[in-house]
């Protein structure tokens, strides 16, 4: 008999912690020929089987007349050949989609003896959890955890009088209250993580005085302080205590009578005030995990007793003093104000095992004494302001597997010691300023002996750094001022999955050693100096990669194929061809400023890579031909530039079916009228059209229908008819460009709505985040309107002075006529105005004097004249000008697709945050948070 064994043992594993975990063994009674199942089970398996929907047909052994001891997922009774166990959990793996669904049927009750019921991480998609499952009298383990169950909890779960497990995590449950849990006489482990407890305020009452619970899992279920103090029987209380992520204000007072208390998470609440000092009695402590709370005391002394502590996450001050928690093997403060140096206190903790002071504002060197924590396994001081050196102490941490001082302001050369490190898995110094000075500053002299004449080059990374670095698995060192030097016949000691050195120096020549790298999924070498042909071995490389970044190198040559699955950035560089065939799996192709040349047909309309597809950028390249229709695939495309290409013809209907954000057509020579499908396309966000053949008039609409424009630029086309009033609802707006067109009539007064460029509060620029899934947007955006060279007529309506975010206004080479408003002196921002070539007459009004530029102006602008009003505003009343020339332009650089088209990956707190708890995942996750997968 399979039976479970609850493990008392109480591991020390940093993450999840989890206790009595039943062993599963699938006993499929292999040895025993003769057995077969109990005929009726055997029907009420096939019946339970038969309502269940099962796309990836896991179930298949399941059939007629087969012994169901022999069934995936079944486990017998050795003796009895009663159906004990159910494993009917899914796996959990992004890319297999094998959940069961469907009805769960009652049949199941016929199982008299089952004991063990897992049917985690399956989709029941919103189904309640069934009733029958109160009636299953012999459970004694129950997960239903991640199922998609939802709705209330049936209370008469709480007659399963064996039941000793119960996990419920991870559905969409609520209940108003945990008395049924009472019932449960046998519990030990309860989760109900992520049920909405907000109405059970009986929680405390029911789980702290449970009589047998021993691990109790409420992360995320809404839970409110109750300040009753409950009286626990000491004999028997809960080792495992998990509040993690409710709206806990304060520490439940009745802990402090849980003395068996080995876990307590109370991480993501409210909790403010001091850290109670009855933690302190609290004696066999393992455990405490305050973190993202608003505790603003320091550690109390009563915690410096505690002698069985390992694991202190917390966000308070690094104490002076460890006192008897020396023995901490995880200390984790990361995400935190300290505020302060690295504390000497910190380095005598010598059985330290993990170290995260990740983002806490940390100032000052790192300490040769670094040395002394012998046991580190993994070292994050990442995203800090430490300075100076990376200690060549380094190099006796020799159990360091992470070692991560990535965003510092960290000097000098990588220590040679590093290449004794041979258990590091994971080195990143990214985005420090480490160049390659001469290590003066080590104290260590003998270690002088070391430092052979590979320092005689400057800024150099040798190879030897590397030698006996055999398991590094991440080598990130991008936005340093490093250079690599190496034999050209380099074969690197390690297989890495990750390897990131944009901004080094790595070239001329393409890194030959990277032939070697079995595993590689993610490659960021841009900005790297490489002036090379693409090598055809690095195209015929094994392995898929999930990133690739060659951008802004000087690699040239024909590429067919990109076996990449996710990211892919050849921009800035000089290749040549067809544009390359890319996987049906990828998520942003940007090949922008290249010559690719040929038609965009192959890509568009030949290839299922269009599935998945969000940015596509192909701008500056060599394209030409029509804009093939072929867009009806390409649901998720969000981000499109075909700019500056040789692209003709209209633009096709299909473009419009997509849900663009952006779309640039730029410089190319296409024509034809807006067509009234661009309706269809209401999240535009971005829309440039500019120096092309476009005609027709302005359509009523494009108001009301792309109400979330930021940018539309139609400049340098064919445009006619008049400025429709509607524009002005636009209310983002920060771009206007329509300069160069036929366009005639006057300036609608209703410009001053336009709310963007009404208000100097440029956080308006952030509007870009609401659309775009992954936080991935920055926008640097330059508030403008231009009109020139049109056939406007009219006076300019004084309503224009309203719109004071503007810092670029041209008007100039039309048939504008009369003053200049004296309201255009409230632009106080403005550092370009151009009214030149109208009709204008009269004087500089008076309030020109408060136009700020024009304290800075110089004579030099290559249209405007000199105007005696930077000064002295009065000096001038009664001066004539002509205002055929009033120009005045700053050296003010417009361009702002170089501003805005540039994507950042900035990834969100949250996201960073979690990246950092798991570094062995990190490289997928990262991959997720920046793609939205
Ligand atoms: C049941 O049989 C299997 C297979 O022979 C064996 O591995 C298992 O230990 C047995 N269980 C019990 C409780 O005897
Ligand atoms: C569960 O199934 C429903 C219905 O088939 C589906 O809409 C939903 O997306 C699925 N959920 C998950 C997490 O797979
Ligand atoms: C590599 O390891 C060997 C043996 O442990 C050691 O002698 C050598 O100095 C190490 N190399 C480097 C570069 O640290
Ligand atoms: C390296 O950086 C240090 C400190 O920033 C600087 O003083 C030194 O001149 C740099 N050395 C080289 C070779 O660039
Ligand atoms: C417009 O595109 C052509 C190539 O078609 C390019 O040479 C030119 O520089 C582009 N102009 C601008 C302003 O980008
Ligand atoms: C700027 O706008 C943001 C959001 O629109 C607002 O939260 C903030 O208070 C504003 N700041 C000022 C100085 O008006």
């Amino acid at each position: 008999m399979a039976i479970e064994t609850m493990t008392t043992a109480l591991p020390i594993s940093f993450f999840p912690f989890l206790l009595l975990v039943p062993a599963i063994f699938f006993t499929i009674c292999h040895a025993n020929s003769n057995l077969l199942c109990v005929p009726s089970e055997r029907e009420a398996l096939l019946k339970f089987k038969n309502h269940l929907i099962d796309p990836s047909n896991r179930l298949s052994s399941w059939v007629e007349g087969g012994d169901c001891c022999k069934w995936i997922g079944v486990v017998c009774l050795n003796l009895t050949g009663h159906v004990h166990q159910l494993h009917l959990a899914a796996p959990l793996s992004p890319y297999e989609q094998s959940a069961l669904g469907g009805k769960i049927n009652p049949s199941l009750l016929e199982l008299n003896h089952l004991s063990t019921l897992d049917l985690s991480n399956n989709n029941f998609s919103s189904i309640h959890i069934p009733k029958l499952f109160g009636l299953l009298e012999s459970l004694t383990y129950l997960n239903l955890s991640r199922a998609q169950f939802q709705g209330a909890i049936p209370h008469n779960l709480g007659n399963l009088s064996k039941l000793q497990y119960l996990d419920l995590r991870g559905n969409d449950l609520i209940s108003e209250s945990l008395q049924w849990v009472s019932g449960l006489s046998s519990l030990q482990y309860l989760d109900l993580s992520y049920a909405n407890l907000s109405k059970a305020t009986d929680w405390l009452q029911v789980t702290f005085k449970h009589p047998s619970l021993l691990e109790l899992h409420l992360s995320a279920c809404i839970l409110e302080d109750d300040p009753h103090l409950i009286s626990v029987n000491s004999s028997k209380s809960l080792a495992v205590l998990d509040l993690s992520w409710n709206s806990l204000s304060s520490v439940p007072k009745s802990i402090s009578s849980l003395h068996g208390l080995v876990s307590i998470d109370l991480r993501f609440n409210s909790l403010d005030g001091r850290i109670p000092d009855y933690f302190g009695n609290i004696s066999f402590l393992e455990v405490l995990d305050l973190h993202q709370n608003s505790l603003n005391s320091s550690i109390p002394n009563s915690l410096f007793c505690l002698n069985h502590l390992r694991f202190l996450h917390l966000s308070s001050p690094i104490p002076d003093y460890f006192g008897n928690i020396s023995f901490l093997e995880v200390l984790d403060l990361s995400w935190n104000h300290l505020n302060s140096s690295i504390p000497n206190s910190l380095y005598s903790l010598n059985r330290l095992q993990l170290l995260s002071l990740w983002y806490t504002w940390l100032q000052g060197t790192i300490s040769s004494a670094i040395g002394n924590l012998s046991s580190v396994t993994h070292l994050d001081l990442s995203e800090n302001q430490l300075n100076g050196q990376i200690p060549l102490s380094i190099g006796e941490l020799s159990s360091l597997k992470l070692f991560d001082v990535s965003k510092n302001q960290l000097n000098g050369q990588i220590p040679m010691s590093i290449g004794q490190l041979s258990s590091l898995e994971v080195f990143d110094v990214s985005e420090n300023q480490l160049n390659g000075t001469f290590p003066l500053s080590f104290g260590r002299l003998e270690s002088l002996e070391t430092l052979d004449c590979g320092y005689n080059l400057l800024g150099v990374v040798s190879e030897t750094h590397f030698s006996n670095l055999t398991r590094l698995t991440t080598l990130a060192a991008s936005h340093n001022r490093l250079r690599f030097e190496l034999n050209s016949s380099w074969i690197p000691p390690f297989q890495c999955e990750w390897i990131d050195l944009g901004h080094w120096h790595l070239g001329p020549k393409f890194p030959q050693w990277l032939k070697f790298q079995k595993k590689l999924s993610y490659l960021d070498i841009s900005y790297a100096g490489i002036s090379d042909v693409m090598p055809t071995w690095f195209l015929n490389l094994p392995t898929q990669f999930k990133h690739l970044n060659l951008s802004s190198n000087q690699l040239r040559g024909e590429i067919s194929y990109l076996n990449v699955r996710n990211i892919v950035d050849l921009s800035s560089n000089r290749f040549i061809g067809p544009l390359p065939r890319v996987s049906p799996t990828l998520l942003f192709l940007m090949l922008s400023n290249n010559s690719f040349s040929g038609s965009l047909f192959e890509l568009l309309c030949n290839s299922s890579s269009t599935k998945r597809m969000e940015i596509l950028y192909i701008d500056k390249n060599l394209i030409s031909g029509d804009i093939p229709d072929c867009w009806n695939h390409w649901q998720n495309l969000n981000l499109l530039n075909l700019g500056s290409n040789s692209l003709t013809g209209k633009i096709p209907p299909s473009l419009w079916h997509l849900n663009l954000i952006m779309l640039n057509l730029r410089n190319n020579t296409m024509f034809g009228e807006l067509p009234s499908t661009l309706q269809n396309s209401p999240n535009l966000v971005m829309f440039d059209l500019s120096e092309n053949h476009f005609s027709g008039r302005l359509p009523a609409w494009i108001g009301d229908k792309l109400s979330n424009l930021v940018i539309l630029s139609l400049r340098s086309n064919n445009f006619d008819g008049h400025i429709p009033h509607k524009i002005c609802d636009i209310q983002f707006l920060q771009n206007l460009d329509l300069a160069h067109n036929n366009i005639s009539g006057v300036i609608p007064k209703c410009f001053n709505n336009l709310s963007a460029m009404a208000t100097t509060n440029k956080t308006n620029n952030f509007v870009f985040v609401k659309y775009v899934d992954a936080d991935s947007f920055t926008l640097g955006l330059v508030t403008s309107m231009d009109l020139s060279a049109n056939s406007l007529t009219g006076e300019i309506p004084k309503e224009i002075g309203s719109l004071v975010g503007l810092l670029s206004l041209n008007f100039s080479g039309n048939l504008l006529t009369g003053n200049i408003p004296d309201s255009i002196g409230n632009m106080e921002l403005m550092e370009s105005l151009d009214l030149s070539m109208n009709r204008l007459n009269g004087e500089i009004p008076p309030s020109f004097s408060n136009l700020n530029f024009l304290n800075h102006f110089n004579n030099c602008s290559s249209k405007g004249i000199p105007i005696d009003v930077a000064n002295n505003g009065s000096s001038r009343e009664g001066s004539k000008v002509n205002w055929l020339y009033v120009s005045i332009v700053l050296g003010f650089v417009m361009g702002f697709w170089g501003v805005v088209a540039p994507l950042f990956f900035i990834r969100s707190w949250r996201h960073a945050y979690y990246r950092k708890l798991d570094h062995v995942g990190r490289k997928l996750y990262v991959s997720w948070a920046t793609m939205g997968m």
